[in-house]
Formats: C-alpha cells, sequence, structure tokens
C-alpha cells in the first residue's frame, strides 16, 4: 500500500521518507448535517485511501513545509508558522500548526511531505479529512509521538474548521481515525460517545460526476442558518446549546418559533437526529428492509427540507427505488458528489436500472463501485 507514495516521495526530494500512514474516506449511512448540530451519525470508512510520507526537510530550510501530491504537479513551499498556502497544502500546514500546539512535531529543521490517493476530490467521501488525519498520523510518528485516534481526529478537525476555514462537523474526521473493518461507527457528536456496529449489508456508490468544494460556501451558509434556529430556539429553550437536542416531541413548538428558511433546517435536524438513532438500532438487529425506508426518508429530507441534493442525486434515488432496491440516498455534504444504494444480496438489477435513467437524462453514465467498509488510519516507520 505504501511503496508507491515511498517511491513518490524518494524522486521528489532525492531521499526516502522516515514514516508513512494512510486514511481512508468515508460514505455516511445516515445522519446528514447532523454533526455540526450535536447530533448523531452513522458512516463507515470505505476502501479508497490517502497516504502520506513524510520526512525531515533541509538543514538550510528551517520551518518550512515542502508537499507535493500526485495529483498537483508542483511542490509547495511555505513556512507554515507564518503563512497557509492555497489549496491542498492548507490541510498540511493546518495538522502542522496544531501538532505544533500539543508539542507533538518532529524536532527538525522543516518538513517534507509527499500525498499519493485514490479517493475521489469533490465526490462526498471526505478527502480532505483522509488527507488531515493520515497527514496527522505520519508527522505524529515521525516524531515519535503516541497520539491517539480521537486525538488524531482532534487535530484533523481543528486542521479543517480553525486553519482551512470550512465550518464542518466532526464526522469525517473521527470516522477516518476510529474505523473498523466490517463496522459502521454511531457517533454521538455532542458527547463525541462512538460505538462500532457490524455492517455486511451490500452497498453501491454512484457518483453524480458533479463536483463541489466545501470551503466555498453552503456547508457554512447552512451552518450559520442552524446556528440563527438554535438562538431563535433558546428563548423557547433557554438551556438548549445543539439543535440537534430539540425534544422531537415539541415540534410544533419549533415550528411556530421560527420562520423559513430556519423552520426547514430545524425540522430537518430534529428529524434526521432521531432517524439515525432508530435506524443504528435497526442495523444492529438486521433490519435492513427498515433501515433502508429510513435512508429514502433522510434523503427525502435533505431534498425538501434541508435543500442539499441535487438533480443528478434525485434522478439515482427515484431510479433506485423504482427499480426496489433496500434503500438509497445522498451521502456526505450533498450540492452533488455521490449516492448511496443499498441492495438485497441477490439484487442484480437495480444498478443497470439507476445507470439507465441517468443515462437518459444526463447522456453519460454514472461510475458505480460498491463500498466495503475498511479501517482506519495506519502507520508505520521506515
Ligand atoms: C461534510 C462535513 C461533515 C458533515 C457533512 C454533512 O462532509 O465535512 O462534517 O457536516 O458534510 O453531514
Amino acid at each position: 500500500m505504501s511503496r508507491p507514495t515511498i517511491e513518490f516521495f524518494r524522486n521528489a526530494f532525492g531521499e526516502l521518507p522516515r514514516a508513512v500512514a494512510s486514511a481512508p474516506g468515508r460514505v455516511n449511512l445516515i445522519g446528514e448535517h447532523t454533526d455540526y448540530n450535536g447530533g448523531p451519525v452513522l458512516p463507515i470508512a470505505i476502501a479508497e485511501r490517502t497516504t502520506v510520507a513524510v520526512g525531515p526537510g533541509p538543514v538550510n530550510a528551517p520551518g518550512v513545509l515542502e508537499a507535493i501530491s500526485t495529483r498537483y504537479d508542483k511542490v509547495i513551499r511555505v513556512r507554515w508558522q507564518e503563512e497557509l498556502p492555497k489549496g491542498w497544502a492548507t490541510y498540511v500546514a493546518g495538522v502542522l500548526r496544531e501538532l505544533w500546539t500539543l508539542d507533538a512535531l518532529p524536532k527538525m529543521n522543516g518538513v517534507r511531505v509527499a500525498v499519493t490517493s485514490d479517493v475521489p476530490v469533490g465526490a462526498g467521501v471526505a478527502s480532505s479529512a483522509a488527507l488531515s488525519v493520515a497527514a496527522a498520523k505520519a508527522l505524529a510518528t515521525l516524531a515519535g509521538s503516541t497520539l491517539t485516534p480521537r486525538q488524531l481526529a482532534g487535530v484533523a478537525f481543528r486542521a479543517e474548521y480553525d486553519h482551512v476555514g470550512v465550518r464542518c462537523g466532526v464526522m469525517d474526521q473521527t470516522i477516518a481515525a476510529l474505523a473498523k473493518r466490517e463496522h459502521a461507527l454511531l457517533l454521538e457528536c455532542a458527547s463525541l460517545d462512538a460505538r462500532q456496529i457490524p455492517f455486511h449489508a451490500r452497498l453501491f456508490l454512484v457518483d453524480t460526476g458533479v463536483r463541489h468544494n466545501l470551503s466555498a460556501g453552503r456547508l457554512n451558509e447552512r451552518r450559520a442558518e442552524c446556528e440563527a434556529a438554535v438562538k431563535r430556539l433558546k428563548l423557547e429553550l433557554p438551556e438548549l446549546v445543539w439543535l440537534a437536542s430539540w425534544p422531537a416531541e415539541w415540534l410544533l413548538r419549533l415550528k411556530r418559533a421560527l420562520r423559513e428558511p430556519l423552520r426547514a433546517r430545524a425540522v430537518h435536524v430534529v428529524g434526521e437526529t432521531a432517524r439515525t438513532r432508530f435506524a443504528a438500532q435497526l442495523l444492529e438487529r438486521g433490519r435492513l428492509k427498515q433501515f433502508g425506508s429510513l435512508l429514502y426518508e433522510s434523503h427525502e429530507s435533505c431534498r425538501h427540507l434541508y435543500e442539499c441534493s441535487a438533480p443528478e442525486l434525485d434522478t439515482i434515488v427515484a431510479a433506485a427505488k423504482r427499480a426496489g432496491a433496500l434503500g438509497a440516498r445522498l451521502t456526505g455534504a450533498g450540492w452533488g458528489g455521490a449516492a448511496i444504494v443499498l441492495l438485497r444480496k441477490t439484487d442484480t438489477k437495480t444498478i443497470p436500472a439507476i445507470q439507465r435513467a441517468f443515462e437518459k437524462v444526463y447522456g453519460r453514465t454514472p461510475p458505480v463501485t460498491e463500498v466495503h467498509a475498511s479501517a482506519g488510519v495506519r502507520a508505520k516507520h521506515i
């Protein structure tokens, strides 16, 4: 797994790296836009990973980060304490700054970082968290610091939130750090309570090909709407901290207190919170059919109330439903990216039916991959 990254490092910098780590992308089964509202999420890690090789920088360049990725052709050089690079290397610089505050950075002049990845970017499978978690693990390993998976997730989260400026929640970094093979993770994002739930179902990812860039705004806009909703709802319930903690049985009161679009956003978050907890129970009991119908409900709520779907995603989900899939929904932030489709063991017809329906509208075939719940971050010294 790490050999191509080690070779890439050597070709770029003329010497071997000292440590290498990799972390996976993810799909979220259910619990969308709940994490930054203090609710539950239920993601799994996918087999696609980002691998980061690291080593010390040149002696005459103290405090300098040199970073290269196979996806972009030039080496980025930056004094990471003073300035943030643009683009993908911001995540690495953010990780360096966070590790520095934990005193978990290599005591050396500068650092060199080389990145390879098969996690698609902008497809809604959290490529940025795979990069930040892998970078945090590789750099901590280089420094000889033993950070726990939860600490690594924290470093990666703060890198993205504080330094890159994406107002994301903790889901993506946490699953990249804590994932277990053949398990989904039920994560309660207010308490950070986490539970592994066996996951063996047949799941597919259908990529719309529509790409998005989260730092460009819509996630931040939704988050601001949720914060405005909490501010107003505090007049009704002063102890309210998280939107997801609004009592589900007080939905009428919530609807009366808020105007659109805050009302629709809040109804989504409260409904999705209940759905996700229920879905986790159903999954644990192997009730895949009922679990699947909650996926459809979640998609409908994302589409209609949270308005984070896209026509391409709706086409896929509607075709999956017509063809008899157990469940389907957008996954990740939305506005493009990919949809997940849950199938019965014997179902061979649904995927071709989805592809045909998509081709009819958009004139191209959406790529489909089967998803296997995979393991989280791992590292090795070289
Ligand atoms: C993005 C964010 C996550 C989460 C999802 C929506 O992937 O990075 O933290 O908010 O959107 O559920």
